[in-house]
Formats: C-alpha cells, sequence, structure tokens
C-alpha cells in the first residue's frame, strides 16, 4: 500500500466502505473535479491553475497531515466513488480552547450518485467513529455555501446546525456537540 494517508482505518456503512485514501485515487477525481458544478460545490471561487492529479495531490498532502483522508467506495461495483477527510480543527474560528474539535470536508465524486444517501452514511458513520473512538467534543462542517442545499439538508440530517453565518450569510459553518450527538444517537 502506498500509505498516502498515513492511517490504516477502514470502515464499512450499508453500502461504502471508506479506506486510506492511496496516490492514484488523485488521478481518478480530476475528471469530476474538472466538472464546474463539482468543482464549485468544493471549492467555492476557482482555482487560477487548471486542476490536475498534482494540483489535488498537493492539497491532499496538506489534509492528510492534519487528520484521516478517507476514499468512499461502493460495495457493489467496488468503484471509488469519492473522498472525505476527517480533519482536525485548523480554522481559528471554530477552535474551542480544552475541546477536540473535527471538521469534515467531502465530496462524491459522480453527480448521479447525488441525493441517493451515500453522504449521509458516510457522515454518519464518520460522526460516530470521532465521538466514540477519538472522543471528540465537536463535529463541524465549514465553508458550506448557503446555495448549496444538498449540503445544507445533509448537515442538518445529521443532527448539526448552523454556527455561524459569514460574507452576509453567503457561508455557513454548522456543527454538533457531544451532548447534542448522545441526545440524538440514545432517541431522547
Ligand atoms: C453534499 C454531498 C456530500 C451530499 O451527499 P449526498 O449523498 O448527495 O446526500 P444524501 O443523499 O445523503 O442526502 C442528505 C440529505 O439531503 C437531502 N437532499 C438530497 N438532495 C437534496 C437536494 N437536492 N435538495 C435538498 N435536500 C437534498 C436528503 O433528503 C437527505 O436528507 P434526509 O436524510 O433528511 O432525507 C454530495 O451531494 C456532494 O458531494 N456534493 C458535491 C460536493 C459538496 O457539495 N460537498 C460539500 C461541501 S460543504
Amino acid at each position: 500500500m502506498d500509505n498516502f494517508a498515513r492511517h490504516n482505518i477502514h470502515l464499512k456503512t450499508e453500502r461504502l466502505r471508506l479506506r486510506p485514501f492511496e496516490d492514484a485515487d488523485f488521478d481518478l477525481a480530476v475528471p469530476f473535479y474538472r466538472d464546474p458544478d463539482f468543482l464549485n460545490a468544493m471549492e467555492g471561487d476557482p482555482p487560477d491553475e487548471p486542476v490536475t492529479g498534482d494540483y489535488l495531490r498537493r492539497a491532499g498532502k496538506h489534509m492528510a497531515k492534519q487528520g484521516f483522508l478517507f476514499a468512499i467506495e461502493e460495495k457493489a461495483s467496488g468503484r471509488t466513488i469519492g473522498e472525505v477527510c476527517l480533519q482536525w480543527m485548523n480554522l481559528e474560528r471554530a477552535k474551542i480552547e480544552g475541546e477536540k474539535v473535527m471538521r469534515l470536508p467531502i465530496g462524491i465524486w459522480d453527480k448521479t450518485l447525488w441525493g441517493k444517501g451515500c453522504g449521509k452514511e458516510v457522515v454518519q458513520c464518520l460522526m460516530a467513529y470521532a465521538f466514540e473512538e477519538l472522543g471528540i467534543d465537536r463535529f463541524c462542517a465549514m465553508d458550506v455555501h448557503a446555495e448549496n442545499e444538498r449540503s445544507k439538508a445533509l448537515w442538518r440530517s445529521c443532527g448539526l446546525t448552523i454556527s455561524r453565518e459569514m460574507d452576509n450569510g453567503k457561508i455557513l459553518d454548522f456543527e454538533i456537540a457531544r451532548s447534542e450527538y448522545r441526545r440524538l444517537s440514545l432517541g431522547y
């Protein structure tokens, strides 16, 4: 294994597998990043240079150092369909003294798969891993574009609420604290 992601965590959901992201996965991602719908949802402002495998590798390397970078695989087909990073909080505005805080950038590459529940399976799985195995205090989604209805619905349906609005409400942060996560998982 090339061990690009520097971890060895393998997780499963009903339809998906999460495995350490590998170097070769960046080349699989490139055509999807060239789709403006996906690129805008992931990056907001278009990058100054064309998206290449090396461009994604540079960003991925940075992320892999800050947490656990996974490829998302469809169990049925064995196809790699996206990326997700369970990442220690790297933005000052969301850090809280004495708390372990994580965030979760996620992208399902193939837009024909959007809205079919894959995102929710991944988020629920990694949220449980973060609270229950890593013992975090707070779980966040950062820099969500207010017009990204699917993303907002995803975070809300996983129990997160808006914690911060920026740029006149165009950019939103979401979060859920451990106490609320416990309340929801115990069903009261
Ligand atoms: C955002 C993303 C990860 C969501 O994953 P997904 O698999 O498409 O979403 P799901 O099917 O799991 O749906 C999650 C929730 O959103 C709802 N939803 C799905 N499509 C929706 C739409 N077009 N409008 C509003 N709500 C929608 C679902 O009903 C579900 O809520 P529910 O459980 O209460 O019914 C995925 O669409 C994606 O990768 N998009 C491009 C990149 C991106 O936007 N990343 C997030 C950046 S913050």
